[in-house]
């Protein structure tokens, strides 16, 4: 088991995984807990530092948020981010106050002070803000460490207590200095170790693997991607074949879907895999269903269903307890406060689309990670590249790009699509520059004159992003002549669609998937 080097307390922003993802890059072993967590559990990690995450409230209304102010006591220094400096504030008698002028977006840090986690930092580096409320006056004790334009106290400090509080994220990528800062408080400040890497954490979850399965079996949910697939991967190492990868055809793959992956396991992993063909179910329960969320709630339901049906088939020598799948951090955050009070956006079919009565004891390996760092843990572990940079598919397939009702004529369509739209980008390099790619069954109806004939057909959207983290996302630049030839090749060759629209929609405020 790792030590814990920092632990940052959740008060629930989107991007406080961030936190721990940009330490980690450092080599600082960071870990996540609710800004609610016991002190004596607190204590008993023993961090060097601690971090308080940025979030949604405000630190004066009624029932804000707040840790147990024990933190202070500990002896290690303590840093605010957001919410976590508004609360520093005005835990140590400072006031914090609405906004007039609030920030979202770029902002200059002006410097002051280039001491503690400044120390080192140019002036007038971007830095990233999200608040409504600012601290308008700072507690006795603190220094000012930089401004802003539009905030007056943007970085503060309490050396003597080693208390520190800023009010931009240097978490995200756009804060230019922010992983240096954060740097400087784990490891100038803290004195946190930078030892950590993906060789440590493969080895030590195939530790933890091992641990949790005992001499089980365990069903591993495998979809094609790379998070299940490194999942798989992780448990063939953890327990050799007493790991069984299912993969579950739901009728609602992509063409030659079911075929790639199956050749994938047999070739590159030496993992044996299991279908299981379950198309007729699937489709059968999603007959008349339109809105997205019982949608995903069906899927997910019926992926359960047909796993544990699975598992009774492999149960010789008593239960499988246990179900691994490849649920990474956004799939989380995006799906359901588990660690903060944060929103949710969507019902990631496994995360939030799990239904209550489920038997199985979940495996999820990934869930603090990212996906540039799944793919990392891939290498590691000697996974080819071309199962590594495949795009995401979501679990709950074609079902989120048919806008309503899903039918076997409009899957085929779909299909169809999709299939001319990935292999212009294959042929053309476009596929490995970016995130994801896919069509979109719109189900909207225009009319359009093809051979001196008026037509009403369908039209596809087309979609494709570009993402570190799939968290945020724009859309990809793809040149006019490609889109051109990809609009061409699909209207001539896939009968019933006479239209072909592309999405320049970026997220936020929209979502990569339609649904
Ligand atoms: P959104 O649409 O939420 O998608 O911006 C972010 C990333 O997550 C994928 N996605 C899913 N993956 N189960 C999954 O395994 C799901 O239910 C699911 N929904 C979205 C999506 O394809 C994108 O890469």
């Amino acid at each position: 088991m790792n030590q814990v080097e920092i632990l940052v307390l959740d008060f629930g922003s989107q991007y406080t995984q961030l936190i721990a993802r940009r330490l980690r890059e450092y080599g600082v072993y960071t870990e996540i807990v609710p800004y609610f967590e016991k002190l004596e559990d607190i204590k008993a990690r023993a961090p060097k530092g601690i971090i308080l995450s940025g979030g949604p409230a405000s630190v004066y209304e009624e029932g804000a948020y707040k840790p147990d102010s024990g933190v202070f006591a500990l002896g290690v220094p303590v840093l605010g981010i957001c919410y976590g400096m508004q609360y520093i504030a005005d835990f140590f008698g400072g006031s914090v106050v609405r906004a007039e002028e609030q920030e979202f977006g770029k902002a200059e840090l002006e410097i002051i002070q280039a001491k503690g986690v400044l120390e080192g930092i140019k002036n007038k580096s971007i830095v990233w803000m999200s608040h409504a409320d600012k601290v308008e006056k700072i507690p006795e004790g603190f220094v000012e460490l930089a401004k802003s334009g539009n905030t007056h106290y943007c970085a503060i400090a309490d050396f003597e207590r080693k208390i520190y509080a800023i009010q931009y994220h240097p978490e995200v990528v756009h804060s230019e200095c922010g992983g240096e800062m954060l740097k400087n408080f784990a490891v100038n400040i803290c004195g946190a170790k930078t030892s950590w890497n993906m060789h440590n954490f493969a080895e030590s979850e195939i530790a933890k693997l091992r641990e949790i399965a005992k001499d089980g079996k365990v069903l591993c949910a495998v979809s094609g991607g790379v998070d299940s697939s490194v999942v798989a991967t992780l448990l063939y190492r953890a327990i050799g074949e007493r790991v069984i990868p299912v993969f579950v055809d739901h009728g609602l793959l992509r063409a030659d879907e079911r075929e790639a992956v199956e050749a994938m396991f047999r070739e590159n992993l030496g993992v044996p895999l299991i279908t299981v063909d379950a198309r007729e179910i699937f489709l059968g329960k999603l007959k008349g269903v339109r809105d997205p969320e019982v949608k995903r709630k069906i899927i997910g339901e019926t992926f359960i269903e047909v796993f544990e049906a699975e598992a009774k088939k492999h149960n010789a020598n008593g239960e499988i307890k246990f179900l691994a799948q490849g649920t990474l951090y956004p799939d989380v955050i995006e799906s359901v406060s588990v660690k903060g009070p944060s929103k949710t956006i969507k019902s990631h079919h496994n995360v939030g689309g799990l239904p209550d009565w489920m038997k199985f004891e979940l495996i999820e390996p990934l869930r603090e990670l990212f996906k540039d760092e799944v793919r990392a843990l891939g290498r590691e572990l000697g996974m080819p590249e071309s199962m590594l940079m495949r795009h995401p598919f979501p679990g709950p397939g074609l079902a989120i790009r048919i806008m309503g009702e899903v039918n076997e004529e409009d899957l085929e369509l779909l299909r169809r699509a999709d299939r001319i739209f990935l292999q212009e980008l294959h042929s053309s390099g476009y596929y490995d520059k970016v995130w994801q790619a896919f069509c979109v069954l719109l189900n909207v109806k225009s009319v359009g004159v093809m051979g001196d004939n008026r037509t009403y057909d369908n039209t596809i959207c087309v979609r494709a992003v570009e993402a570190l983290d799939g968290m945020t996302a724009t859309f990809a630049h793809l040149p006019h002549d490609l889109l051109e030839r990809i609009s061409n090749r699909i209207i001539n060759e896939v009968e019933g669609i006479n239209r072909v629209v592309y999405d320049i929609t970026s997220k936020p405020p929209g979502t990569i998937e339609w649904e």
